[in-house]
């Protein structure tokens, strides 16, 4: 299961998201805002409330988007044990799962149109994550998180 979140800059760019997934037959729930307005379309509230729903289980990665995919960015990257990637390149997306296993990948839509946002979801998705070394180092922020120091 996918969470979607984006503020009011993201609802367009997240509704081609959402086609994307349903043509990978990828499940998808939605954590909002659909609404500019609403109440909940600061980046904080809904970058707080998907980013949580993978940090517990209920879905195992995130698509958030904002203005600059920064801003949702950080607040997602604030739950214990999401790790963020804010993307503009499919580079960079595939890297970010291959040798960081990204669970949270987050773009602009003032920074990327649709299309290349889809691409850049779309090696995001299909990447796996390597393990070996990369676990190590993996495991190395889980302990920042845990207030260890290195
Ligand atoms: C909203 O204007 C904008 O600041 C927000 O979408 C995002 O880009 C913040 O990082």
């Amino acid at each position: 299961m996918i969470a979607l979140a984006c503020d009011h800059t993201g609802i367009e760019l997240k509704k081609e998201i959402k086609k994307l997934l349903d043509s990978m037959n990828l499940a998808w729930k939605d954590f909002g805002t659909n609404e500019a307005g609403a109440g909940d379309d600061d980046y904080p509230i809904v970058g707080y409330r998907a980013a949580k729903a993978v940090a517990d289980g209920e879905c195992d990665r995130g698509i958030f988007i904002c203005g600059t995919g920064i801003g949702i960015g950080i607040a997602a990257g604030k739950v214990k044990g999401i790790r963020v990637c804010t993307c503009s390149d499919v580079y960079s997306a595939e890297l970010s799962k291959r040798h960081n296993n990204s669970n949270v990948l987050t773009m602009g839509a003032r920074v990327v149109g649709s299309e290349l946002a889809k691409m850049i979801a779309t090696h995001w998705l299909t990447a796996e994550f390597e393990g070996g070394r990369h676990q190590r180092r993996i495991d190395m922020i889980a302990a920042i998180e845990d207030g260890q120091a290195l």
